[in-house]
């Protein structure tokens, strides 16, 4: 499968690189305020360069070495930035403080938290400033409110790519709590009608949608024993025909058949669910052991593992059964608990393997769990990340992947191709796909 989206989409470019000849126009460091939209770049320069040099621009700043940059008064979380560690940082001049032998008396003072300009303007774009200032105008206009209607205009046609779109979650209640923040950093509620069914998160204005598809695990049945007394369907299969199906036509995206963009990641409720098996049904190598803690916290078992290697495999093909083999997939790394254990171990497991399945089945890793490990105030209880600086990190992460698929191409923090400056029949998500695809397996 892997080989399959790697050959095509090289094939792909290189008839691109050998067809075509375009005038590059570096739209240079104009950042996006005085963004003129009509200024038009034929398109992104990427298709036209070997797949090696691509590898050098196909960098997703997410993935570099980094320092994620949460303001010290946690009520600013909106300026949290992820800095990639990036050449000139390493090439900088010596800061004040390293000079050695130090003059001073007292020890230098290294309490600043506050990133030099000069790297902060490197992060990679905020979506969500834009998106929540958009969200703040529309309101005054629909309000008939004084505002400032030139900039609603500039943020209309600055964030015209996201018109139409639609993303689908098909994941646990960790991204639906995304998803329901993302619409409240713009004054929005999601509709959740019962916990672990369908939910969405629309901005009317923009036409845009997050759709969320509770997954309860790979589990292949319905045990008697299942936590969830309230939860007929455990089974993708089973959920998907009773409770995902109906939705269709409000998931289907730009091309009428596939959301712009699927999401999915499953890992809390199998590590339950593997964690509880044995307790309730005393069985094989486990008959015998009594000690809870060696039943639930502890790594998978290798037949666990295979277990769910394999139904994420059936899981990803039943996807793209339905809406089609190329489909653009996203698989969002799995966060440990609020405090890391031995429960972590089976989490771990499983990240692993969805990293191989996402290789080679050809989904992208969106890597938040590796910026937020670690950071346990910001859980609003042992496995849901709260609102704040972890969730507007994702969900400008999220949003890097709908530039990106709509024709966006942002370097080193620049917007280097807006993609509503030239509309290309190629498909802009091929450009990197699968340089991003055969990383997946590199962390972790
Ligand atoms: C909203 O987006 C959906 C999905 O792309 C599309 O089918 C629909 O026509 C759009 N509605 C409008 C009013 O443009
Ligand atoms: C999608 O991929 C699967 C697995 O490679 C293949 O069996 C199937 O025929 C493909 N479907 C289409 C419509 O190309």
């Amino acid at each position: 499968m892997g080989g399959i989206f790697v050959s095509s989409a090289r094939t792909l470019l290189l008839l691109a690189f050998a067809s075509t000849s375009v005038v590059v126009v570096t739209v240079g460091s104009s950042l996006f305020v005085n963004y003129p939209v009509s200024d038009c770049v034929p398109f992104s320069s990427l298709f036209n360069k070997p797949p090696t040099l691509r590898d050098e621009t196909c960098v997703d700043p997410y993935k570099l070495p980094g320092y994620l940059y949460t303001p010290p008064d946690n009520d600013n979380y909106q300026l949290t930035s992820y800095i990639p560690f990036y050449d000139s940082l390493y090439d900088a001049s010596d800061p004040s403080f390293t000079t050695y032998p130090w003059p001073g008396k007292s020890s230098p003072d290294l309490s600043d938290p506050h990133v030099e300009p000069e790297f902060l303007k490197m992060a990679p774009h905020s979506w969500m400033t834009d998106l929540a200032e958009h969200a703040k105008l529309v309101d005054a206009a629909a309000n008939g409110q004084d505002h400032d209607a030139p900039r609603l205009q500039h943020l209309d046609k600055y964030l015209a790519w996201m018109r139409n779109k639609r993303v689908l979650m098909i994941a646990d209640s960790v991204d639906r709590y995304m998803m329901v923040y993302f619409c409240q950093e713009l004054s929005l509620t999601a509709t959740v009608k019962a916990r672990h069914t369908t939910a969405w998160c629309t901005i009317p204005h923009l036409n845009f949608t997050i759709y969320h598809w509770h997954l309860a695990g790979y589990y292949n049945y319905r045990p008697n024993w299942w936590w969830q007394a309230t939860m007929e369907q455990v089974t993708f299969e089973d959920r998907y025909e009773k409770m995902f199906k109906r939705t269709l036509g409000d998931v289907v995206g730009e091309n009428g058949r596939a959301p712009d963009l699927v999401l999915y990641q499953s890992g809390l409720w199998d590590q339950v669910t593997f964690a509880q098996k044995y307790a309730h049904e005393p069985d094989g190598e486990f008959s015998s052991l009594n000690e809870q803690n060696k039943l639930m916290d502890r790594q998978l078992t290798w037949a666990e593992l295979r277990f769910y290697m394999t139904r994420q495999k059936q899981f990803i093909r039943h996807v793209k059964g339905v809406f089609g083999n190329d489909t653009r997939i996203v698989y969002r790394s799995l966060i440990p608990h609020q405090q890391l254990d031995e429960r972590d171990l089976m989490i771990m497991n499983m990240d692993r393997a969805s990293r191989i399945v996402a290789h080679k089945e050809g989904a992208e890793v969106m890597d938040w769990a590796r910026l937020v490990a670690g950071f346990s105030s910001q859980y609003k209880d042992h496995v849901h990340v709260d609102k704040g600086p972890m969730s507007w990190l994702y969900q400008n992460m999220l949003m890097s992947y709908v530039f990106r698929l709509a024709g966006g191409v942002e370097h080193l923090g620049v917007i280097e191709h807006h993609p509503m400056s030239y509309q290309s029949d190629l498909d802009p998500w091929l450009e990197c796909h699968d340089v991003y695809v055969a990383k997946a397996v590199e962390n972790r």
